[in-house]
């Protein structure tokens, strides 16, 4: 499934159009560069964060369910092996899951330190996936070559969320599945929003593994990604309905909100007002 070499600058070549990025890059490409350093400096922490990482027991079953609903459970007589394409998968929480349910995976990271805590995640747990280097925006597998794709926590960390889910009809066979992990803000009046705001830095001052909720990126960077700073779901059913997918559908995910958040302590739920969807479309059948 996977197409040629998969490098960091398979992109390059499309015809730069910024003076002063390399030959070839262009100016989405070079943010996406700057901000995948990001979490390739990161790495080695990732799955330390509060709700990135799945610390704990009923977190892991949780999330495993919310897979096997997705995905189906093919421990179960008559649900299928699906293809399955994890884009954007960082230390591989989404791709280990649906191996681990039986499916035939295949992920795609631009970070090579990510890729790398994947990668051990897997010899660890013993654990069969298909890595690959490449951006998320347009894979680098073989068109027609998979049942679903799936995300986590990658789409408000691009520049062209649309683009990319419709560059993901690519790999999909017609009537595949594309599923969208992702979050929101959850609007708050004035008064909660400075409560917020001192929990925020209490939790900050409590010590390294306290998830302040600030996202990494500078201002300049997050005003250049459109699903980033959302305060509710209707961009990314937008976003979905804008890349040709249809029986677009967007829910919470109240069941691992909800276990989350009893993990938190009161300041680092105050200070969260962070919110999770599940978003869900089909590859047309035709075209
Ligand atoms: C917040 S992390 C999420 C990781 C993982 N999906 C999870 O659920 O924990 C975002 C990931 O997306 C990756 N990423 C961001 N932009 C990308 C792109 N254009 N192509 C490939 N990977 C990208 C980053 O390297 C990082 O691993």
């Amino acid at each position: 499934m996977a197409r040629g070499a998969a490098t960091r600058d398979h992109r390059a070549g499309r015809g730069g159009d910024s003076a002063g990025y390399p030959a070839g890059v262009t100016e989405h490409d070079q943010l996406s560069r700057e901000l995948v350093a990001t979490w390739d400096a990161g790495a080695a922490t990732y799955d330390r964060l509060p709700r990135h990482g799945i610390r704990h027991d009923d977190e892991r079953r949780a999330w495993r369910r919310l897979v096997a609903a997705i995905l189906g459970d093919p421990a179960h007589a008559a649900v299928p092996r699906l293809r399955v394409l994890d884009v954007g998968t960082g230390t591989g929480v989404l791709a280990l899951l649906a191996a681990e349910l039986g499916h035939d995976v295949t992920a795609v990271d631009l970070s090579p330190g990510m890729l790398g805590q994947a990668r051990r995640r897997a010899l660890d747990t013993g654990l069969a996936v298909t890595w690959l280097e490449g951006d998320a925006a347009a894979p680098p597998v073989e068109p027609d070559s998979f049942d679903a794709v799936v995300c986590r926590h990658l789409v408000w960390t691009l520049a062209d969320p649309a683009g990319a889910i419709a560059a993901w009809r690519g790999p999909l066979r017609p009537g595949g599945l594309i599923a969208v992990i992702d979050g929101w803000y959850a609007r708050q009046p004035p008064p909660v929003r400075w409560a917020a705001r001192a929990a925020g830095r209490l939790v900050k001052r409590n010590g390294p593994d306290g998830d302040s909720h600030e996202h990494p990126y500078r201002p300049d960077q997050l005003a250049r990604l459109p699903l980033a700073r959302q305060s509710g779901t209707a961009a990314i059913a937008n976003a979905m309905v804008a890349a040709g997918l249809t029986h677009v559908r967007v829910r919470p995910l109240v069941e691992i909100e909800r276990i989350e958040r009893a993990h938190q302590s009161f300041a680092e739920r105050l200070a969260d007002p962070w919110r999770r969807y599940l978003a869900t479309g089909r590859s047309p059948r035709e075209g």
